[in-house]
């Protein structure tokens, strides 16, 4: 501090009263400084967290629900005979040849209790989606009593599912 003084009143010829003036500008502004940058570094830290929830919102768009269209049921669909997979393809990566259900052709009848069992990864879950109607199939077509699920009518047959997950979990 001292030559700092020094060499602004002595070498710079700075008068005492500018010095004075230039310190109590500085001491002014110096917490603005420092404060814009401890913001600065807040809003780094804050970064990485922002990108992570732009990336789970791009997911969220990429996986939310399809385009339903025109619906023209409002009421529940109920079944009175089966619910049907008829020639059902279903891969969760369109660019890949590995599809989780292949060919499959099953008939659930109506007022009754159908177990689905099979070894991890065999496509029970996949196969339950497709028929609750959360996913379409890629080929083939999910039917009920005869008549083939489409798009208008999958809102009213979801008003029709109950459905416990896998993995439930209680609050
Ligand atoms: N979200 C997903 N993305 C990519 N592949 C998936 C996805 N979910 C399942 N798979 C794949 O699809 C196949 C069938 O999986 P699925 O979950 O239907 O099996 P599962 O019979 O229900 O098995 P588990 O008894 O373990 O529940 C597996 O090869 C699995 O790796
Ligand atoms: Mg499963």
């Amino acid at each position: 501090m001292r030559f700092f003084l020094f060499v602004f009143v002595h070498m710079l010829h700075t008068r005492i009263e500018q010095l004075i003036l230039i310190v109590l500008i500085f001491s002014r502004l110096w917490p603005r400084f420092t404060g814009i940058q401890s913001n600065l570094e807040q809003i780094a830290s804050y970064l990485p967290s922002f990108r992570s929830v732009l990336e789970i919102q791009s997911e969220c768009r990429a996986a939310a629900e399809m385009s339903l269209g025109e619906e023209v049921q409002s009421e529940g669909i109920a079944i009175r005979h089966a619910l049907e997979c008829r020639s059902v393809y279903y891969r969760y990566d369109a660019t890949r040849p590995n599809y989780a259900l292949r060919n499959i052709n099953l008939s659930v009848p109506a007022f009754g209790m159908t177990a689905v069992v099979g070894r991890s990864g065999a496509g029970k879950s996949t196969l339950i989606d497709l028929l609750m109607g959360l996913t379409a199939p890629e080929q083939g077509s999910i039917v009920i009593d005869g008549i083939p699920l489409t798009k208008a009518r999958l809102r009213a047959f979801r008003q029709s599912v109950g459905y416990v997950p896998q993995d439930p979990f209680f609050i």
